[in-house]
């Protein structure tokens, strides 16, 4: 991507080794959340793309999808569906399981929440190995929906998350190893 924009964005993330457990590099976006400008640019960015393209929905995967997603849901005029960790949504759910590095991790949502046919954006701060956002995508899928594209702040693309979207589109700002 060559908007000026990015630069900004980029150098306002940080990398913080050996965390969460060592040998992790850990990509901290709180940095940028603390330059106004740099956080706005996010917003922009991701709402240009996304407006005028029929999306109903934006879904954001906890935690930090929901620093992003109402954002750019209210700018472009959709409903902000939360996923959530389980056990956390008091309605009736639909559960995804999916892997991590050690075990496994479940995303759900309230299956009322999105209608049959509704065009969605899956929204998240980072695109690992993939498995959060595949999962968020087949949430949305069982539901009816159409997932339109993912929108991740950051990608790391040795991990090859992206290769785990079943040919959905990814679209990202910033990549990082
Ligand atoms: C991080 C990140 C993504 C996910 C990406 O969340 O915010 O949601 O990992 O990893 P993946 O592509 O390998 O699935 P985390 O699981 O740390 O949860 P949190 O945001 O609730 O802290």
């Amino acid at each position: 991507e060559n908007d000026p924009r990015i630069e900004g964005i980029a150098s306002s993330m940080r990398v913080i080794s050996d965390f969460p457990k060592p040998g992790f590099k850990f990509k901290d976006i709180t940095t940028l959340l603390l330059n106004p400008k740099a956080f706005k640019n996010t917003v922009d960015l991701f709402v240009e793309r996304y407006s005028g393209k029929g999306i109903s929905v934006v879904a954001g995967v906890e935690a930090r999808g929901f620093i992003f997603g109402p954002t750019i849901a209210l700018a472009i005029g959709a409903k902000f569906v939360p996923l959530r960790k389980p056990r956390k949504l008091p309605g009736a759910v639909i559960s995804e399981k999916y892997v991590l590095e050690y075990g496994t991790d479940c995303l759900e949502m309230h299956i009322e929440a999105v209608q049959p046919g509704e065009r969605s954006l899956v929204v998240d701060d980072l695109v690992a190995t993939g498995g959060t956002l595949c999962a968020a995508i087949k949430l949305l899928e069982r539901a009816g929906a159409e997932v339109v594209e993912c929108a991740c702040v950051i990608e790391v693309p040795h991990l090859k998350g992206r290769e785990k979207l079943n040919g959905k589109p990814l679209y990202v700002l910033v990549e990082t190893d």
